[in-house]
């Protein structure tokens, strides 16, 4: 990483960026929300909705928070009042800052049971002949115990934090080079075990034959939120990242790759899931967050060093989240040391203290806490609640709020002039101020309306 005049890092190559972007889109959302969430919404159809947010609304997007990234050279809060001095367009800066340490509280405990599964798969806790009934047994009783729960979890922000300290670009972008190549080998090592299982064909039929009956306002919601979710969006992460791309790179290009790899792990997530799934004679929308680590067990015990890949997967899966925490965590030490002129070392600590204290809720819903487990009303566990508030809805209204921004308020010109600096082309650069001046904030106003007259929240 190379020190600009300003003192702010700069991804050191195009790569460099792309891979870190990509480090931050590609984690739990790709390999543990996004087959759940599939499996709860009926498959096919929430796929090809999934799509169609992620190119219309998540690439557009992703190419406006970039934007105003590189052009402030700050954190979302701070590149808001610069770009609008004086409005209360902060006010998304801020509600970027706190949706991004909720969403790292439940994340991080997710991020936990997943360093857990690596330890259980090396003590060979998972034997060769593990049904899903057994494996969901062993889930059930890790994520019950307190101790394990929040242990992990704690852990799990102690490696975020240590990275955060020492700056973004340097960890991430070295980290990211390897961890993303051999995480993509070992999930299609993984793919071609799970279709290759008898009756593999039941689930592949769920996940690529579309059934539009099932879908409802909220599925399609959800569809938008995963997108969003996966693609780091709405809470200004994506401004963060740009902060420190160099003025040379094509924004649009760099946020392409993003998109197509981000898409790309997730669809081979879910055909690695659903095979499997319905092989092991499991529901698709009965297991709900568990679901991924209910059924990995069972497929590397079908494999021949299923214990080899396994361990290896949970590594990856572990390095995986740890490259996506970090950019959540860094959107909120990134803005305590600009604004308030923090040391880094008292923000880091003093955030992910936080993420810790709100994350204990979450790490005991899964079956410690009878309460917490199934809250009154919604009957949802905290972390299921959690994770449609803060990683949906409050990202979706983050996304309309940035379209919005850029087209009517930054305007559309200065943004395509920061795309254009230094000679980039903006290819498809009509194109995508159609969809942002009309296509996302209109859907996602349509979507939302839609939610709240069918009432379908959650
Ligand atoms: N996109 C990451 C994943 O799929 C999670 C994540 C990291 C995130 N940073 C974010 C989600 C910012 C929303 C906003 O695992």
């Amino acid at each position: 990483m190379q020190e600009k005049t300003q003192g702010r890092g700069v991804w050191s190559t195009k790569a460099g960026f792309i891979l870190a972007a990509a480090g931050s889109a590609i984690g739990l959302g790709n390999i543990w929300r996004f087959p759940y969430v599939t499996g709860q919404n009926g498959g096919a159809a929430f796929v090809l909705i999934y799509i169609l947010c992620v190119i219309c609304i998540g690439l557009p997007v992703m190419i406006a928070e970039l934007s105003i990234g590189r052009r402030s050279q700050l954190n979302p809060v701070g590149a808001f009042r610069k770009l609008a001095p004086g409005s209360p367009w902060v006010a998304v800066g801020m509600i970027g800052v706190a949706t991004g340490i909720g969403i790292l509280s439940y994340y991080s405990v997710v991020a936990g049971w997943t360093v857990g599964y690596f330890f259980k798969t090396v003590a060979g806790d998972f034997s060769r002949f593990i049904t899903s009934d057994t494996s969901g047994q062993i889930f059930n009783s890790f994520v019950r115990n307190p101790t394990a729960a929040i242990g992990f979890l704690f852990l799990f922000l102690v490696l975020t934090a240590a990275v955060v300290m020492g700056g973004v670009a340097k960890g991430i972008e070295r980290w990211s080079r390897i961890l993303m190549p051999a995480l993509f080998i070992l999930l299609i090592l993984l793919t071609i075990r799970s279709v290759t299982l008898p009756n593999a064909g039941e689930g592949l039929s769920f996940y690529l034959k579309p059934d539009f009956s099932k879908i409802t306002a909220g599925t399609i919601g959800k569809a938008l939120g995963q997108a969003l979710f996966s693609l780091s969006l709405g809470m200004g992460a994506m401004i963060t990242y740009g902060s420190y791309i160099a003025r040379k790179e094509n924004i649009p290009v760099a946020a392409g790759y993003v998109c197509l790899f981000d898409t790309l792990i997730a669809i081979i997530a879910g055909l690695m899931t659903f095979p499997a799934l319905f092989a092991m004679g499991l529901r698709p929308d009965a297991s709900g967050p568990g679901l991924v680590f209910v059924l990995l067990p069972t497929i590397f015990a079908k494999m021949p060093g299923g214990f080899i890949f396994g361990a290896g997967f949970f590594l990856l899966l572990t390095l995986a989240a740890l490259t996506s925490t970090i950019s959540l965590l860094e959107v909120a030490v990134s803005y305590m040391v600009d604004e308030w002129k923090w040391k880094r070392l008292r923000a880091v600590v003093l955030m992910s203290g936080l993420a810790f204290i709100i994350g204990i809720p979450s790490a005991l819903s899964q079956g410690a806490s009878q309460w917490l487990s199934s809250l009154p009303l919604v009957h949802l566990s905290f972390l299921d609640l959690a994770n449609v508030l803060l990683g949906n809805y409050s990202l979706t209204v983050g996304a309309f709020l940035i379209a919005i921004f850029v087209a009517y308020k930054w305007g559309i010109k200065s943004t395509r002039q920061e795309i254009e600096a230094e000679g980039n082309v903006f290819h498809f650069g009509r194109i995508w101020s159609f969809l942002i001046r009309f296509i996302c904030p209109v859907a996602i106003l349509i979507i939302f309306i839609y939610i709240i007259i069918t009432g379908d929240f959650f």
